[in-house]
């Protein structure tokens, strides 16, 4: 604890010298989730970390999060110093849906509209017309649908037939799949909700369709977030990153979270729903970026141009 308090101290002091700003996840470590809010920067889903990075008016953003949250940051500001903690932070969609492969997809459907989750890499998106996280993908891909246009989806295969079933959108779709998620279990879903019969059930659309079916509200993490706040239940099961737990449990103190289950064989496995990409974040990265600079994210500016065309259509369609 002596050398934990003894890091934050550091933070605070370099945030102010070097007049910088924290933004974090909801899934990476309590610490660095606790540190952004109390240092005036946020917690939150990827969507409002983007946004929040552009529009804060320090110089330097520290994204604590995956790489593809500091890469959007830095597209959205390009003249502002990005720093992760670890820039080997990456994300199994994002390794999963190569540039030239997906430029490939793209070329072969030249009739769609290409729908790009923000879980991508700066190359992929510039490949794009529309950026979408998971709070705002159902109503994009409503839109486009209602407009009558056809839609070509990447990468998370999951959240892709979601949105398909959910809209009735025509869909060609990348068969990605985020590694934490993809592991939730229905039939053991269904034994946990027999023994807690009055909980509800919350759930990451990157989950397989047989465990969504199984929600009583499914959408990003800040959708779960405000669904456990505003349902008036006391227990909870929650299928997506334990890291969320910090959040939901300091929030709502009369309420009980409990883990989804990940394994087929009976026994819930307190930590496979940590995403070990997020788990490479820590108080000694943000104090070893702010210190020398080390971590800072680089986007090749014109790639960053024409990646930033999705992205601001995304901001403008939530605002
Ligand atoms: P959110 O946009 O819901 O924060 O999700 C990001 C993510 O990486 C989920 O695994
Ligand atoms: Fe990617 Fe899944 Fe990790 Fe989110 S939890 S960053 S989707 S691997």
């Amino acid at each position: 604890p002596g050398e934990r308090e003894e890091l934050k101290a550091r933070i605070r002091r370099l945030l102010r010298e070097r007049d910088a700003v924290m933004v974090s996840h909801y899934y990476v470590h309590p610490d660095l989730q606790d540190l952004a809010e109390e240092n005036g920067g946020l917690v939150s889903d990827s969507l409002e970390m983007a946004r929040f990075g552009r529009d804060h008016a320090a110089r330097t953003l520290v994204v604590s999060g995956v790489r593809f949250m500091g890469e959007t940051s830095k597209i959205l500001s390009p003249d502002k110093r990005v720093l992760m903690p670890d820039l080997d932070a990456n994300c199994s969609l994002d390794l999963g849906c190569p540039a030239d492969a997906f430029s490939a997809f793209c070329d072969a459907h030249p009739d769609r509209t290409v729908v790009v989750y923000a879980n991508t890499s700066a190359a992929v998106k510039a490949r794009a017309d529309w950026l979408v996280t998971s709070s705002c993908a159902l109503d994009v891909v409503r839109a486009l649908h209602a407009d009558g246009q056809k839609i070509l989806w990447a990468p998370d295969r999951h959240l892709g037939d979601y949105i398909r079933r959910e809209t009735g959108a025509d869909m060609v779709s990348w068969q990605g799949a985020c590694i934490v998620h993809d592991e939730f279990k229905a039939l053991e879903l269904e034994l946990l909700i027999k023994d807690h019969p009055a909980a509800r059930v919350l759930v990451h659309p990157e989950s397989p369709a047989d465990v969504i079916a199984l929600a009583d509200a499914v959408g990003s993490t800040s959708a779960i977030l405000n669904a456990a706040r505003q349902m008036d239940a006391k227990e909870f099961i929650v299928a997506t990153d334990t890291g969320m737990l910090h959040k939901l449990r300091t929030l709502n103190p009369g309420k009980t979270f409990i883990e989804a289950p990940t394994s087929g064989n009976g026994a819930t496995c307190k930590s496979c729903a940590h995403c070990p990409w997020m788990a490479m974040n820590g108080l000694a990265g943000v104090a070893h970026a702010l210190e020398t600079g080390a971590g800072e994210v680089q986007v090749d500016p014109a790639l960053g141009l024409r990646a930033r065309v999705p992205i601001d259509r995304m901001l403008a369609f939530t605002a």
